[in-house]
């Protein structure tokens, strides 16, 4: 049997109830054939240019570049702020991509899901940062698209999603995304 393909999990939301964080557990239980790991973002200081060049660097981000660059993949799973990618994640984004020349994000299959309280499933963050990935030359899935709405109806106590077209929708998902990630690489 192949070795499982690695796979960073990146939650746009800090919030212990958060739903995207369900989500993104919710789909690592559904994945045997992916090891999808949550790489926490809250601690990331504040990308600021200064600090590149300061010695020591902030040893969060070299922790944090140090954890992406040897995955497989990146799944981004995210709500929406304000019609876009919460500051959070987009910080995390900023972090990886510096020093100029040496991101971690190059070359790297990704998928996005986003899951909102409402009915447009946070469409305006997940192309917000479709484009943002695009732009660092990482190769974003296409089909199926997951903006995911409804959020506080998809989950039983346990975090098991209890809709059953959500979870065939999640499942169909992670087979796309674990043939993508082997196309790609
Ligand atoms: C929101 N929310 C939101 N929802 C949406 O569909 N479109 C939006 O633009 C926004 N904007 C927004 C801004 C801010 C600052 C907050 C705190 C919230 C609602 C948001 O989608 C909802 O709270 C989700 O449940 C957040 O995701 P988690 O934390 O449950 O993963």
């Amino acid at each position: 049997m192949p070795t499982p393909r690695s796979v960073a999990v990146l939650v746009g939301s800090l919030r212990k109830d958060s739903l995207n964080r369900k989500m993104a557990l919710a789909l690592a239980g559904l994945a045997p054939a992916l090891q999808m790991q949550i790489v926490e973002i809250g601690d990331l200081p504040l990308y600021n240019q200064d600090l590149e060049d300061a010695s020591p660097k902030p040893a969060q981000w070299l922790a944090f570049r140090d954890r992406i660059r040897p995955v497989d993949a990146v799944l981004f799973v995210t709500p929406e702020y304000n019609r876009s990618v919460p500051g959070v994640l987009k910080n995390a984004i900023d972090v990886g991509s510096r020093p100029y020349g040496q991101s971690v994000w190059i070359g790297k299959p990704a998928a996005i899901v986003s899951v909102s309280g409402g009915v447009i499933g946070a469409f305006g963050a997940n192309h917000h940062l479709r484009q943002s990935l695009v732009f660092l030359d990482m190769h974003p899935l296409q089909q199926p698209e997951m903006y995911i709405g409804n959020g506080p109806s998809l989950f039983g106590p346990d975090g098991a999603i209890i809709v059953e077209s959500t979870r065939q929708l999640c499942e169909r998902f992670l087979r796309a995304f674990e043939a993508w990630i082997e196309k790609v690489k």
